[in-house]
């Protein structure tokens, strides 16, 4: 899917201004990941060694999606986020931990019912388009 920038606002304000920048991103993101640790299907999934890193990264891809700046290509290149989600098992049930956690996050944000519907319905049709596969979440 391609995911370079997002849509901005008529009168010129980016959507990441208008929710408050990135205090209330690097907010949604860590309640996100505080939540991924101890799931069951997604805690296997993350680098339990580098969970400070997964959340700058999902933070700065974020914040640039939403008109702000772009510091995650600067650092990690485009995007892609069909191909660097290759390497992990994203069926159905790992999408749908993945949103529960997200929209928990998201409704605990503090954010307009509007800026919170507007927030997840990206992150909803984009959590579809990562599915990779159908088979089950492998054992451990
Ligand atoms: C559908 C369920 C999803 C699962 C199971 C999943 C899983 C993962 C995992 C295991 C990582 C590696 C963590 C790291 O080291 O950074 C990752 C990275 C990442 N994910 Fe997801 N993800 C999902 C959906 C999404 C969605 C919907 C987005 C965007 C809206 C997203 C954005 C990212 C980004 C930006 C990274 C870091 C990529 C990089 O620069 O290396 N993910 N994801």
């Amino acid at each position: 899917m391609t995911v370079g920038t997002g849509p901005t606002q008529a009168e010129g304000q980016s959507f990441f201004e208008a929710v408050g920048g990135h205090p209330t991103f690097s907010g949604i993101v860590r309640s996100f990941y505080d939540g991924v640790a101890g799931d069951p299907v997604l805690g296997p999934m993350y680098p339990a060694e580098d969970m400070d890193g997964a959340v700058e990264r999902l933070t700065l891809f974020l914040e640039q999606y939403w008109g702000g700046p772009t510091t995650y290509s600067d650092r990690r290149g485009h995007p892609r986020l069909r191909m660097r989600h290759a390497a992990f098992h994203v069926n159905p049930e790992a999408r749908d931990h993945w949103l529960s956690l997200m929209r928990a996050a998201v409704e605990g944000s503090g954010l307009s019912p509007l800026h919170q519907a507007t927030l997840l319905d990206y992150l909803e049709r984009a959590a579809h388009s990562m599915i990779n596969t159908f088979e089950p979440t492998p054992k451990r």
